[in-house]
């Protein structure tokens, strides 16, 4: 068996590579009982690393749930979805004599989840409250278990924008840190998103629903393991790059996630395809190539998510993408102020304070000494193509 070239969704098993360190810390503060938070930049491979944890644990005989809100954008799709993978992660308790009626019957309706979509109650908002407060019971806290939960600000963020949007985040929010809360609990948890959770539960004043996670950090590989993907990326098609080559892709991608990484091997293989050897200048026809084609179009789509903020942050991308030693953070307020009345400087200050700090926890910027740049030279190339020239 052997690695493959995967560009897209989650890579699992086989094609999972690296990530030794991250695993072993993440092992770690899970058996002591930690929750964690995973926010990082878009497509550094959270949900991959999500799913090889879930490997893991289930190998150990925990249970495991993994829920994507990718998909979901309704408070009661949220419900049903939940409901469904606790079920199928078998992580609800056993019906027992002593059990209310209310709940018996509850799960005697959940464990119609195999055999149809389930039939839920929710007309009234204390029908609702009460199936949550039910569902709680329900969870065995007693044993080793282990729920991912991906993309929950997405969703939080749609379900916000709609009628009473803060009043249902606020109240999933806070059931999900009282199941966390439960006395004893063995159950852990791990939120990931790309967009933090942490600035979106402190803009709506709900930073203490989340206080009591522990803070995970992704980033690029390290060098080595960044080589090794390349390596086995290639030995699995056969496909020949020397050391020399392989540092050269690597110096070119500079940030090496490994999606950047998948993304340009898939791009060398139609040299390797048409029997040709890989050479410098076929990398370099790959990368431009890259820059010109759809492979980065998420990092474009995905600033909807800023709302308000769009518009200046494809701006400020804009000028970076055509400034690539970086641009200060003064000549940033210019361009932004560029047309709008001089009273407006103080809101417009605030404003970039906030997206310098959105685009930078989102991997699209770094500030190096007191400058803006790009991140990644692919990503800065592709805005420039795109969005520029
Ligand atoms: N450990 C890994 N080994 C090999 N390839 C990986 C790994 N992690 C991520 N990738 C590559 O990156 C792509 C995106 O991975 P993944 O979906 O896990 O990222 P993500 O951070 O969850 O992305 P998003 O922000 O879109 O949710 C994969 O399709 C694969 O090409
Ligand atoms: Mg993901």
């Amino acid at each position: 068996m052997c690695i493959s070239n995967k560009i897209g969704p989650p890579v699992e098993g086989e094609d999972f590579f690296g990530r030794t360190k991250e695993i072993r810390q993440a092992n770690r503060l899970l058996d002591s009982g930690h929750s964690l938070l995973l926010s990082a930049p878009r497509r550094i491979g959270k949900s991959s690393l999500a799913k090889r944890l879930i490997e893991e644990k289930s190998r150990e005989g925990w249970k495991c749930v993994y829920i994507d809100l990718e998909e979901t954008t309704t408070e009661d799709g949220f419900l049903r979805m939940v409901i469904e993978s606790f079920y199928k992660g078998g992580i609800w308790k056993q019906i027992t004599a002593g059990m209310s009626k209310g709940l018996a019957s509850l799960l005697g309706s959940i464990e119609k989840v195999s055999v149809g979509p389930i039939d839920l109650k929710l007309n009234r908002k204390e029908e609702q409250e009460d199936l949550y407060k039910n569902l709680k019971e329900l969870i065995e806290h007693g044993q080793d278990t282990f729920i991912v939960v991906d993309e929950l600000t997405l969703f939080l963020g749609i379900l916000n924008k709609s009628d009473g949007g803060h009043e249902k985040v606020a109240f999933i929010l806070n059931w999900l840190r009282s199941l966390r809360q439960v006395s004893k609990t063995k159950v852990r948890w791990l939120f990931c998103g790309s967009v933090g959770l942490r600035n979106f539960t402190s803009n709506l004043d709900l930073g203490y629903t989340v206080n009591d996670l522990t803070e995970f950090n992704l980033d690029e590989l390290t060098r080595e393991e960044a080589s090794g993907l390349l390596k086995q990326l290639c030995a699995s098609e056969q496909m020949v790059m020397d050391d020399a080559l392989i540092d050269y892709t690597l110096d070119k991608l500079v940030w090496n996630i490994p999606y950047f990484i998948q993304i340009i091997f898939a791009n060398l293989m139609v040299f390797h395809d048409d029997g040709a050897a890989i050479t410098k200048e076929s990398i370099d026809t790959a990368y431009n190539r890259l820059v010109s084609e759809n492979y980065l179009t998420t990092w474009s789509e995905r600033l909807i998510e800023y709302r308000e903020l769009e518009n200046p942050a494809r701006l400020i991308l804009k000028s970076l993408s055509s400034a690539p030693s970086g641009l200060s953070r003064d000549t940033l307020l210019d361009i932004l102020m560029t047309g709008k009345e001089s009273s407006k400087i103080e809101e417009t200050d605030y404003a970039l304070s906030k997206l310098l700090r959105m685009l930078e926890n989102d991997g699209y910027i770094l500030k190096k000494d007191s400058i803006r740049v790009f991140r990644s030279p692919l990503l800065r190339d592709y805005w420039f193509n795109t969005f520029v020239q």
